[in-house]
């Protein structure tokens, strides 16, 4: 009787034991996802349907899922926060967390983000994708370091392209005397300036009103932008140049990115990663459709020989390949 009542005993104490496991176990589940929790915001200056604003909202899905709903993200697009300037400054200091912003204008902040204005250096918008994982792509991303801002990564949205009310520019000799749109950049307005225009630094929220006024005769653009900003109902021309890439910087707050853990930094790097591969795989993707839709609504697209732009790409690395070694760098590995 004394053994049978052991027994029982023995029974109850693992069961008791099982159901303690059991218990724990399901308290560990949810302790994957405890931790910090954020609400992010970021700022980009495109409106809700060009590429960089589907690719925030891949960014904002990816931190949603990786984090298990730890990291959620605020979207400011169309300049909500401001000008590019304003968002840098806010990033800096830290009351935005995360921009995209264009390398171009970076490049008036930190002189190595011209390298990716250097004419006619990649073949095509993959070539260029391929750069961003080299390490002299991160070393300009690394540029930002003193300004309290963490470089993540680069996302494109397609090549530059040409634009103008109603010339047709079939050469480069055909510039001269144009009052042309470029964003705030010095080495695009330096390339722009030795073709022979007068480069207006328009900010894009500016450029549809003047172009249909005729403050300016032409514009550099992206095709992604010109359907977004229905550039065709006021410039008649279209040279599909892609003369340059066009990245934007995907940046954060430099302490905010420093105090997280390793497992939250790795669901930033990773989310930003995603969002960028998912940009360039569907920009990449659109070309044909872009020119098509344009052509539609229009816009005679036309291209010009790329060998008559030889002694101004020699100019733009000649002059920049010297500004910074970082620069020479960039050229030397990519010019073929
Ligand atoms: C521009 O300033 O030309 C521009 C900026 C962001 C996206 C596309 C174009």
């Amino acid at each position: 009787m004394r053994r049978l009542r052991n027994v029982g005993l023995s029974l109850f104490v693992f069961t008791l034991m099982l159901m303690i496991a059991a218990c724990s176990n399901s308290v560990a589940k949810p302790a994957a996802k405890t931790g910090e929790t954020y609400n992010f915001k970021l700022a980009h200056i495109t409106p809700t349907d060009h590429m960089w604003h589907k690719a925030a909202e891949k960014f904002k899905k990816e931190l949603d899922q990786r984090s298990d709903g730890r990291m959620q993200l605020e979207i400011y697009p169309a300049s909500q926060l401001g000008t590019e300037a304003d968002m840098v400054q806010q990033i800096s200091s830290g009351s935005v967390d995360f921009g995209f912003i264009t390398a171009a204008y970076m490049s008036s902040r930190a002189e190595s983000f011209t390298a990716w204005f250097a004419p006619y250096l990649f073949k095509d918008l993959e070539e260029a994708n391929a750069a961003r994982d080299t390490e002299v792509a991160k070393k300009i991303l690394g540029s930002l370091d003193e300004q309290g801002i963490k470089g993540l990564d680069y996302l494109f949205a397609g090549s530059r392209v040409m634009l103008f009310k109603d010339k047709e520019v079939k050469k480069p000799e055909d510039m001269k005397g144009l009052s042309f749109r470029v964003t705030q950049s010095p080495p695009l307005q330096d390339y722009y300036k030795s073709l022979g225009a007068s480069p207006e630094s328009l900010p894009l929220p500016e450029v549809y009103a003047a172009i249909q006024t005729g403050v300016i005769d032409g514009m550099d653009m992206d095709l992604d932008a010109t359907i977004t900003n229905k550039y065709h109902e006021v410039a008649k021309y279209g040279a599909v140049t892609n003369h340059m890439v066009w990245p934007s910087v995907a940046m954060i707050n430099k302490v905010t990115y420093e105090k997280m853990s390793d497992g939250d930094k790795k669901i930033i790097d990773d989310s930003i990663k995603a969002a960028a591969d998912f940009a360039v795989k569907t920009r990449s993707a659109q070309e044909d459709e872009f020119k098509k839709t344009l052509s539609d609504k229009g816009m005679k697209i036309y291209e010009i020989d790329e060998k008559l732009f030889d002694p101004y790409i020699k100019k733009f690395d000649e002059k920049y390949e010297q500004t910074d070694p970082v620069i020479k760098e960039f050229i030397e590995t990519f010019r073929k």
